[in-house]
């Protein structure tokens, strides 16, 4: 990925989803993230000082139901950032933005004020929403073409950001008279952008707008013909966009205990009616995964939110990630049971591993 804010790592890897209880998880186990502030500001400045790439919150508005009602408690994903700008130094810190909640010149101020007050880190996750439950707090019927929508609004974010004179707007989805957004972000020409999806149109928005694409996959030799995919569509629009996979974390001393613990939690103490739920309304209504991912791969839906199961000793697991770069993935986020005392041990054990294989500078 070559937007000038982002550092020099071959390989980047962030942190997902610690603003939201569960994590990405839905488990009953006592463990389970909390997301209590005090702690994800630890987690945060943990993984800064050693140096991971970026913070990239979830965005959520209500839970999943079961048991658990995962995600129910989760912090809103600017003024997050916005917070964790005041306690870290280096690392990318991302904003999730629902495009049809967020106003677009709202959306443009808060990710200026974010970029200034973390010296050109903030970052900005774009997510056009599939959960018609969410939708419905906010009034808003469940939408037809999301990325009509997203293009749209990120037009206007990148015209504010980019300094233009005052000006009108007249779209599909907004009528806007005398735009103007002052102060301009730190990073040039906008933040670092990104997108999750995983459908076609979802990949070509990314084509033509983000400088990375945010995505699942089900195994290796599919990702790899996504990454070709959406190379293919950025290059038909004259761009390079990086591909970032998504993985879910288990690092033990041995493989016998990730995997034994990765049963426990993801299979006896799966949060079963919030796992069921969460499967049903995803395969209704998202188009985040392929359609046979649910059933297949229950497990990994009660483990990480169906996104990719790194389960091991730390070789394992960074052997496993220099295969996910060398079949071209820009880098991947890591999610974890309980961020701040499984987090340590990816630090200690993986890194070392990934620099000296050349993937990691740090
Ligand atoms: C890796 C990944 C992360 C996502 N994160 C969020 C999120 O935080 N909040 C949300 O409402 N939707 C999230 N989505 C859903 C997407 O924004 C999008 O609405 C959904 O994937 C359906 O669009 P698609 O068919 O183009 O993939 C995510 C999707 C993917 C693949």
């Amino acid at each position: 990925m070559n937007h000038p804010s982002w550092n020099a790592n071959r390989f980047k890897i962030g942190v997902f989803s610690a603003n939201a209880d569960g994590g990405l998880t839905l488990t009953r186990v006592p463990e389970r993230w909390a997301a209590q502030w005090d702690a994800i500001a630890r987690v945060a400045c943990m993984a800064d000082r050693a140096g991971l790439d970026f913070f990239l919150p979830i965005a959520r508005w209500r839970g999943f139901g079961g048991e658990m009602n995962s995600r129910e408690l989760s912090y809103e994903t600017l003024t997050f950032a916005a917070g964790l700008a005041a306690i870290t130094e280096r690392i990318t810190l991302f904003s999730t933005v629902h495009v049809p909640m967020v106003h677009p010149v709202f959306a443009a101020k808060a990710l200026a004020t974010i970029d200034h007050q973390s010296h050109g880190r903030a970052g900005l996750n774009i997510v056009c929403g599939w959960n018609p439950e969410e939708f419905g707090m906010f009034g808003l019927p469940p939408i037809e073409d999301r990325y009509a929508q997203g293009r749209e609004w990120f037009e206007i974010v990148s015209r504010i950001h980019a300094g233009e004179a005052a000006f009108d707007y007249s779209g599909q989805f907004y009528e806007l008279r005398n735009v103007t957004g002052k102060p301009l972000p730190v990073q040039r020409p906008r933040p670092l952008t990104v997108n999750a999806a995983f459908s076609p149109p979802g990949r070509d928005f990314a084509a033509n707008a983000a400088d990375a694409l945010l995505t699942s996959f089900v195994d290796i030799p599919k990702g790899r013909e996504q990454i070709a995919d959406i190379r293919g569509r950025a290059a038909r629009a004259g761009r390079e966009v990086g591909v970032l996979a998504t993985c879910h974390v288990v690092c033990r001393p041995t493989q016998a205990q990730a995997e034994a613990y990765y049963e426990h939690y993801a299979v006896a103490m799966e949060d079963t009616a919030g796992v069921d739920h969460h499967i049903g309304a995803k395969a209704k209504y998202s188009g985040s995964h392929e359609a046979e991912a649910y059933q297949l791969h229950r497990k990994r839906f009660a483990g990480g939110a169906g996104t990719y199961p790194l389960v091991g000793t730390a070789r394992r697991i960074a052997e496993e990630m220099i295969r996910l770069a060398e079949a071209g993935f820009a880098g991947t986020t890591i999610s974890f049971v309980n961020y701040e005392s499984e987090l340590p041990a990816f630090l200690d054990g993986v890194l070392p591993i990934l620099k000296e294989a050349g993937w990691r500078a740090a």
